[in-house]
């Protein structure tokens, strides 16, 4: 079969269970190994020989599963890095939340010397790694709860040829370090009914939901590892900014605060300098 019957056919099938064409595409591409749309545009006329393993793929998009988990493969602000089902896939609101913190960090800290950046809840490592590349004088470091999700973290510290240093630990690494910067994407989702089945069926809920034990946002309010100043950058669901300003209120002394938008007008940031 040619790779343009192929094509069409999973476009048409894929209609009836709402997956778009965009990600046929990308997942033909990643299976036959092409780099470029040009060169799969280039190919059409190809002869697919064995059509099994895109079927297979096709399938698991029918399942639900999403392509980064097929591909093992997650794009983040222009680069790519290993994702498996241990680990959230990169959200685009995440990656405003790094657009966000260089544009604040270059602020607040011009001469960016002897900084002490910490990343809480790496999972995939993106955040951790893209500071590190653009603050390499930095020492940045990274804490996760999942052990999973650490080797998940190393394998693309390590291919993207960074010092990053990760932690198995719960929100504030093991030593004795006091940070100057700290930027968060923590699980901030309350409800179930707020998380598309996908995402319930494939991704670990343990990167989802905030929980009286497990809130990232109030073990860092309360915590002494910070710097003073420490600017901090936290990615929020709209829902839950009454319950940030409160503990912000009962937690710190002296802070301002600002809350910011993503491109979708949802109030996603929380910036906070103590
Ligand atoms: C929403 S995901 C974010 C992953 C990645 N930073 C990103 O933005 O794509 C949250 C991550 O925090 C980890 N996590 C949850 N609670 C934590 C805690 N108390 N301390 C450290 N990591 C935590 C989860 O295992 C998960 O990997």
């Amino acid at each position: 079969m040619k790779l343009k019957e192929l094509y069409l056919s999973l476009i048409k099938e894929g209609k009836k269970y709402q997956i778009n064409e965009l990600d046929i595409r990308f997942l033909i591409m990643d299976l036959l190994d092409m780099d470029f749309a040009s060169s799969f545009y280039l190919n059409l006329d190809q002869e697919i020989k064995d059509t099994k393993v895109i079927e297979k793929g096709f399938q698991q998009l029918k399942d639900g599963v999403p392509l980064s988990y097929i591909s093992n493969k997650a794009y983040f602000l222009g680069d790519i890095y290993y994702v498996n089902k241990d680990v959230l896939i990169p959200r685009a609101e995440t990656e405003e939340l790094l657009a966000l913190a260089v544009k604040r960090i270059n602020e607040y800290y011009p001469n960016k010397k002897n900084l002490n950046i910490l990343d809480i809840g790496t999972g995939s490592g993106v955040i951790a790694i893209k500071l590190k590349k653009e603050f390499p004088d930095a020492r940045v470091d990274a804490t996760e709860i999942s052990e999973k999700a650490i080797k998940v973290a190393e394998h693309n510290i390590k291919n993207h040829h960074v010092k990053v240093n990760v932690y198995h630990a719960d929100t504030f690494p093991n030593n004795k370090i006091k940070y100057d910067i700290i930027v968060s994407n923590p699980p901030y989702i309350k409800f179930k009914k707020d998380v598309d089945q996908s995402v319930l069926d494939y991704e670990p809920h343990s990167a989802l939901f905030i929980s009286k034990q497990n809130n990232v946002y109030q073990k860092v309010f309360e915590s002494n590892r910070v710097k003073s100043p420490c600017l901090m950058l936290f990615e929020i669901a709209p829902n839950i900014v009454d319950e940030l300003k409160e503990l912000m209120n009962r937690k710190i002394d002296q802070y301002s605060f600002n809350f910011s938008k993503d491109i979708n007008g949802k109030v996603r940031f929380l910036t906070v300098l103590i």
